[in-house]
């Protein structure tokens, strides 16, 4: 619980430093999304800029306040409705996830240290549980 509360205070520390570079990372982050998930292509392709930022903006939110994730939360909801009203699969959170950290990873640089990358991957690992459970 307390490597938890570890992992999920870096990657707030790590949001942070995005925030300080002033680095839009949108473009980026969809562009490796539908190489690594070409169904998210077809999904997505149509959705404007500000609607991928609203939910790019949503992931940081769910990466930043527990209380929007596990039983019961928000996240859940939203996978929910992913599924049902936009035929999202579960397996598209995945490349959604490494796509972001990948991102990351490249504007941090050496910021980006080894115990960030452990940090990240429990906390992707944690709303990986959630989509598994819808
Ligand atoms: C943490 C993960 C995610 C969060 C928090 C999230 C959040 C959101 C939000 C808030 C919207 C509505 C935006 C608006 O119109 O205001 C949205 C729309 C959408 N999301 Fe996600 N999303 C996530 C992951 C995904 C994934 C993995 C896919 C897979 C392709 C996906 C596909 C879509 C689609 C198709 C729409 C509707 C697009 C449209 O209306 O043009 N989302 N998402």
């Amino acid at each position: 619980m307390i490597q938890e509360a570890q992992s999920h205070t870096q990657v707030i520390t790590a949001l942070h430093l995005l925030a300080a570079k002033e680095i839009d990372p949108l473009a980026q982050i969809y562009e490796r999304f539908f190489r690594l998930c070409p169904e998210a292509r077809g999904l997505m392709g149509h959705s404007d800029e500000p609607m991928r930022g609203r939910m790019l903006e949503q992931t940081f939110e769910i990466l930043m306040d527990a209380d929007l994730h596990g039983a019961e939360s928000y996240f859940r909801w939203e996978i929910t409705n992913h599924v049902t009203a936009y035929g999202v699969a579960p397996n598209m959170y995945d490349a959604y996830f490494e796509a972001i950290g990948q991102v990351l990873a490249e504007i941090l640089g050496e910021a980006w240290s080894a115990s960030l990358n452990d940090a990240w991957r429990m906390q992707v690992a944690n709303l990986l549980a959630d989509v598994a459970q819808v």
